[in-house]
């Protein structure tokens, strides 16, 4: 204390000493001093309220693990060490069409694309028009069906549009968390039929997966498995937006697994945004509408691409996804070998019933025939199956016997130079499963076989009224043709009867 007011005494004789002149200049200053002090603040607290930009880390695996917490991992209050402040600049944009499909086949790779519950997906300072119908790609962003063509309307801001709707939050009592993600991008797609397995698998999952292999790698899918795991995916994060025709969330499950799991996402937004708290805006420095390929598959062309054969690293992705490091390698092993017995006591013949429609009428004599060709086979309900099982069940498969529907769609799993037979049912057919598998066949060379249905006699008699839904009418397989086409295709032996 007492030195406290030695040093204030000493100040009084040092003011005293100076002319009144210098006493007045340094009160202003002082005055000066406080008032810079103040202004600055409101500036601070000005800023504060367009909305504190934090740059994300580089993500580690762990942070990206299952995880849906994203806002929270990067709350500058956990995660002090994550965040750096920038001055608020809001980003300028360049945009890209491209695709050799037209239309219906291309991408829109853009930059600085914001999230945002109420505003939807966004885009800040750009002319509107980068959203219009026009632009878009349709495919996978606006689905390819013109009956589901419910394409999401992105919107583009002006950044006081954007302050005003901030504004808007926080006299509602949000907190208007604004976070740009580093190091991230962020795929748009719509998951077409996301209902329908072998659709959102064939339109949406595998086109993503290869999309992505070949955004991050190299263009021989060769090497995409390498390159994923040297840099892509464990360390960068990518986030998935699915827009459009989703009907509803669990519709993407299969069995009782999520196949966007595989993808190593590490964040899946549904359609609704829903996730995210009010107020918060996540803004990504690259963002990916489209998927670039399913026309070659879709009804769009119709016509096979060479182009488009690939899926084999995808296949493995799946693999290693859901089965274990040892089966993955003998099942890879065994499909090198082109080897026609099975790989392990499991039966590589699989018969698929429904549990619903297209139950396959004559399980008995389709069982006989197998027997009789001493084949060792398995009937299967996959409704008993998650997704994952699936994978591992059909990767051992040479031989699936199905009716025309979804199971067939696993026909992705399967090793090369296998059998496929699809009944079809009476007054139904489909050409799907065959387009793919004739887009595969240099790789795949897998047969397709089908066995129609051509009179009522092989259907249930309560459903041939001719108003029934032809597809998900009961079917009997001719077991004549069955037993022909399997021992043309080197499964069975006569003498086994
Ligand atoms: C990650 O972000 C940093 C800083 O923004 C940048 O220097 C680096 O190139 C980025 N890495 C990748 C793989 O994009
Ligand atoms: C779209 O697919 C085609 C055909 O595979 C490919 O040549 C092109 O590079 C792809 N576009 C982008 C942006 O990846
Ligand atoms: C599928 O599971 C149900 C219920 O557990 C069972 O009754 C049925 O036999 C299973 N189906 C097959 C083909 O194993
Ligand atoms: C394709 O598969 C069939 C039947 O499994 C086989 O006979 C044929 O040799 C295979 N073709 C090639 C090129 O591997």
């Amino acid at each position: 204390m007492s030195s406290i007011l030695h040093a204030l005494r000493r100040l009084g004789t040092a003011l005293s000493k100076l002319s009144l002149s210098r006493r007045l200049y340094l009160v202003l200053l002082v005055l000066v001093i406080v008032t810079l002090i103040l202004v600055g603040r409101l500036i601070l607290h000005g800023l504060a309220n367009l909305g504190t930009l934090v740059f994300g880390p580089r993500l580690e695996p762990a942070d990206m693990a299952g995880s849906h917490s994203l806002f929270y991992e990067f709350d500058p209050a956990t995660r002090p060490d994550a965040v750096e402040m920038i001055p608020l600049n809001l980003p300028q944009t360049k945009f890209e069409l491209t695709g050799p499909y037209g239309a219906r086949d291309t991408m829109l790779i853009t930059n600085h694309v914001c999230l945002n519950r109420h505003m939807g997906l966004f885009q800040l300072k750009h002319n509107s028009e980068m959203f219009d119908r026009a632009t878009l790609p349709a495919v996978n962003v606006r689905a390819s069906d013109a009956e589901f063509d419910w394409y999401y309307q992105g919107k583009a801001y002006t950044s006081e549009e954007f302050i005003e709707r901030q504004h808007d939050f926080e006299r509602d009592g949000y907190s208007t968390k604004m976070i740009v993600l580093r190091n991230t991008t962020l795929f748009a797609a719509s998951p077409i039929y996301a209902g329908h397995f072998s659709h959102f698998l064939v339109n949406t999952a595998l086109p993503l997966v290869e999309q992505q292999a070949r955004q991050y790698g190299p263009s021989d899918p060769a090497e995409h498995r390498k390159y994923a795991e040297s840099l892509g995916w464990l360390s960068e994060r990518r986030d998935l937006i699915l827009l459009g025709d989703l009907w509803s969330d669990d519709k993407l499950y299969v069995g009782r697994s999520d196949p966007l799991q595989a993808f190593k996402f590490g964040h899946i937004y549904r359609y609704a945004l829903k996730d995210l708290p009010i107020g918060c805006t996540v803004c990504y420095p690259r963002v990916i509408f489209g998927l670039n390929n399913t026309c070659p598959y879709d009804g769009c062309t119709h016509v096979p691409d060479p182009a488009m054969i690939p899926y084999t690293s995808t296949r493995r992705m799946f693999r290693q996804h859901y089965m274990a490091a040892e089966e993955v390698a003998a099942v890879e092993r065994w499909e090198a070998a082109g080897a026609r017995e099975p790989l392990d006591s499991r039966p590589s013949v699989i018969v698929v019933q429904r549990r619903g429609t297209r139950a396959l009428l004559n399980l008995g004599e389709i069982e006989t025939t197998l027997q009789q060709l001493g084949l060792d086979y398995q009937v299967v309900e996959l409704e008993n199956y998650t997704f994952g099982e699936q994978v591992a069940l059909f990767s051992h498969t040479r031989v699936l016997i199905a009716a025309h529907g979804n199971a067939l769609g696993n026909l992705h799993w399967m090793p090369p130079n296998s059998l496929i037979v699809e009944a079809w049912q009476y007054d139904w057919e489909s050409y799907w499963f065959g387009h793919i598998l004739d887009v595969m066949r240099p790789e795949r060379n897998i047969t397709h076989h089908v066995i129609a249905c051509k009179d009522f006699s092989c259907t249930r008699e309560s459903e041939r009224d001719p108003n029934y839904n032809s597809k998900d009418r009961a079917v009997a397989i001719d077991v004549k043709q069955l037993r022909s086409v399997l021992l043309e295709n080197g499964f069975g032996h006569k003498g086994s009867e």
